[in-house]
C-alpha cells in the first residue's frame, strides 16, 4: 500500500518553556542532558504528527551547545520533519534562547534526529513520505538521504565482516531480499512526490557522493557553526562527522 505523502508544516512542532532553577547547573545554565531531553521529545512530537504511528529514537547526529540558556530565559525548540525513508524519517530541530525582558533570540543548538516506526507488535512499520515543497527543503532531505547511505554502507561492511556460519548467509540474503522490496516502495514514493526529474536526482546519486551539488556545499548550511571543523573530519565531502 503506497501511503499519502505529507508536508513538513503539517508536523512541524514548537515547544517553548521557561528555564527553571531545578534545569540548571551552578552556573545558573540550562543542563546539556536536560536540552537533549527536550530535543528528543520536540523531534518525536514531529515525527509522531507525520506518521502516527509509535517511534524509536534510533540516532541523533552530533551536537553542539552554541551558547549557554540562563535561568529565567524562554527555550524555544522547532522542530521539522527532513526527511523520510521506508521505516525510518529524520527530524531537524533548532533551540533558541529567548530573554523574556528583551525578546532577543538566539539559536543555541541544532540535532538532526533519526526515527524508526514501531508497530503495536514491535514489527516496523512503513511511515508516509515526504512531500518536499522548496528547494531548501529539497536539498536537506538529499543530505539526509547521503548520511543515511553512507550509515547502510557501514552497516553492510560490519555485516559481511561478522558473517561466517550459513544461518548468518540465510539471514543477509533475507534482508537484502526484504530491502529490495522495501527499495521498489521507496522508488514509487519518490516518482509520486518528486515527477520525472526524480530518475535525474537517483542517477546523480548513483554516481557518487561528490555528484549531488547540492549536499557537498549544503552540508555545512544545516549547522554553520560547526561547517569548519566538520570539513576537517567528516566522511561526507564538506559535511559533518557523522556519530551513528
Ligand atoms: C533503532 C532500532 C529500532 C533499529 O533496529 P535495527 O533492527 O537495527 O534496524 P532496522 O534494520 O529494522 O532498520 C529500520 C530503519 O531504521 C534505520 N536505522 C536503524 N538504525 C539507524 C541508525 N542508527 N541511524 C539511522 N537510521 C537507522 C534503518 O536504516 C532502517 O531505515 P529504513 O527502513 O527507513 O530504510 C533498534 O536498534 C532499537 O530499538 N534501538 C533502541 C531504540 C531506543 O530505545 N531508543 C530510545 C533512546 S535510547
Amino acid at each position: 500500500m503506497i501511503l499519502p505523502a505529507k508536508p513538513a508544516r503539517d508536523s512541524a512542532t514548537e515547544m517553548v518553556q521557561v528555564v527553571l532553577p531545578n534545569d540548571a547547573n551552578p552556573l545558573g545554565f540550562i543542563l546539556g542532558g536536560t536540552v537533549m531531553h527536550l530535543i528528543d521529545i520536540a523531534g518525536a512530537i514531529a515525527c509522531h504528527r507525520h506518521t502516527r504511528s509509535l517511534l524509536v529514537t534510533a540516532a541523533v547526529d552530533g551536537l553542539q551547545f552554541l551558547h549557554p540558556i540562563k535561568v529565567g530565559d524562554l527555550i524555544i525548540l522547532n522542530a521539522r520533519v527532513t526527511c523520510t525513508f521506508s521505516t525510518s524519517l529524520e527530524a531537524q530541530v533548532d533551540v533558541y534562547s529567548e530573554e523574556i525582558l528583551t525578546g532577543k533570540r538566539q539559536l543555541t543548538s541544532r540535532a538532526y534526529l533519526t526515527f524508526v516506526a514501531i508497530s503495536q507488535d514491535g514489527g516496523r512499520r512503513p511511515v508516509p513520505p515526504l512531500l518536499v515543497e522548496t528547494d531548501e527543503d529539497r536539498r536537506v532531505c538529499e543530505e539526509a538521504k547521503l548520511l543515511k547511505r553512507t550509515f547502510q554502507q557501514g552497516q553492510e561492511q560490519r555485516r559481511s565482516h561478522a558473517c561466517h556460519s550459513l544461518w548468518c548467509i540465510a539471514e543477509v540474503l533475507h534482508a537484502d531480499a526484504i530491502r529490495h522490496q522495501i527499495g521498489d516502495q521507496e522508488r514509487a514514493n519518490t516518482l509520486e512526490r518528486k515527477g520525472p526529474e526524480a530518475g535525474t536526482v537517483a542517477a546523480d546519486r548513483r554516481a557518487g557522493p561528490g555528484r549531488i551539488d547540492p549536499v557537498g556545499g549544503g552540508r555545512c548550511q544545516r549547522n554553520p557553526v560547526r561547517c569548519a571543523s566538520e570539513r576537517a573530519t567528516s566522511p561526507v565531502p564538506g559535511g559533518r562527522s557523522r556519530t551513528r
